[in-house]
């Protein structure tokens, strides 16, 4: 039987995500949204590409929940975006109205889903779909770190002039401001970028990365990034599906890793069938782990303001 992915949100994330998991051929895909006629319309323009692509897609666009039946993977994208001159943390209140209602309909019409939640702020949204839900730990993922990573990565190629795809980046953390990149385990084929980029230059890249998100929102003025976000979700969820066990850092939940306790963050994550199978606890300096811990501490504040 083929794979079912269901994308909740029909926007520029959403529909991205929709048209690398369709191009990719991870499983049919059902793409959903409130906004009666915008998945059905995006999807049936997805499956037209199927001839100039010389690929088979298999998408439907739905307003109803009930399509999600049988999924094995549900990605959840739908919220506001960020607009010029606001933080992730701003879009809390609304963002988690619209995230605890699809966890509902998910824990209804796809209690074997695995969820992974990209909406924003991604750390807090995740937190409460577990919560919502009530699934395991291991079924409910937050989505960030990869595309931490991958901006990272963008900028170590653009500065060194070698292949993105020799690049290993890890960033933890959450995803904001106070993400931690971690140049000690962010590598060239190997060899770990402090031995190939001067100290300066570093602290530079790290920094572009951390404010990487909003370099995008202050470029576009109406919303946020979507490809990269897009693209580092569908990577999650062929992880998942494929049963290939990457390591990817991801948003999850600690009971003790790290010395953190009941809240989500970035984490590098084995990624397999079951969804996360482990999570890997690096050796951190004690600079690094005060970073990881300050930044857990934001996202702790913001679940208070939820009311956990
Ligand atoms: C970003 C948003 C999607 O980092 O969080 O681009």
């Amino acid at each position: 039987m083929q794979n079912k992915v269901s994308v909740i949100g029909a926007g520029n994330v959403g529909a991205s995500c929709a048209l690398f998991a369709a191009q990719q051929g991870l499983g049919d895909i059902v793409l959903t949204d409130i906004v009666e006629g915008l998945p059905q319309g995006k999807a049936l323009d997805m499956l037209q590409c199927g001839s100039p692509l010389d690929t088979d897609i298999s998408i439907t666009g739905t307003n109803d929940y009930k399509d999600i039946e049988g999924s094995d993977v549900v990605i959840v994208t739908a919220g506001l975006a960020r607009k010029p001159g606001m933080d992730r943390l701003d879009l809390l209140k609304k963002n988690a109205e619209i995230c605890g209602g699809i966890a509902e309909a998910i824990k209804t019409h796809a209690p074997d889903a695995v969820v992974i939640v990209v909406s924003n702020p991604i750390d807090v949204m995740v937190y409460h779909t577990f919560k919502v839900t009530g699934f395991p730990k291991e079924r409910v993922i937050g989505q960030a770190g990869v595309l931490d990573s991958s901006r990272c990565a963008a900028f170590i190629a653009m500065e060194l002039g070698v292949a993105v795809t020799d690049i290993q980046a890890m960033v933890l953390g959450g995803h904001g401001d106070t993400m931690v990149p971690l140049p000690r385990y962010t590598t060239v084929s190997g060899v770990p970028i402090t031995e190939l980029i001067p100290k300066d230059r570093i602290d530079a890249i790290s920094e572009r990365t951390q404010k990487g998100g909003g370099e995008i929102v202050n470029l576009l003025k109406t919303g946020s990034a979507y490809y990269a976000p897009a693209a580092s979700s569908v990577k999650m969820a062929a992880s998942i599906l494929n049963d290939t066990h990457h390591v990817l850092p991801c948003s999850a939940y600690l009971e003790g890793e790290y010395g953190l306790n009941d809240v989500y963050v970035g984490v590098p994550c084995q990624l397999g069938r079951k969804g996360l199978e482990k999570i890997i606890e690096l050796d951190l300096t004690e600079d690094e782990k005060n970073k990881l811990h300050s930044s857990a501490g934001v996202y702790k504040e913001s679940l208070k303001d939820l009311g956990y």
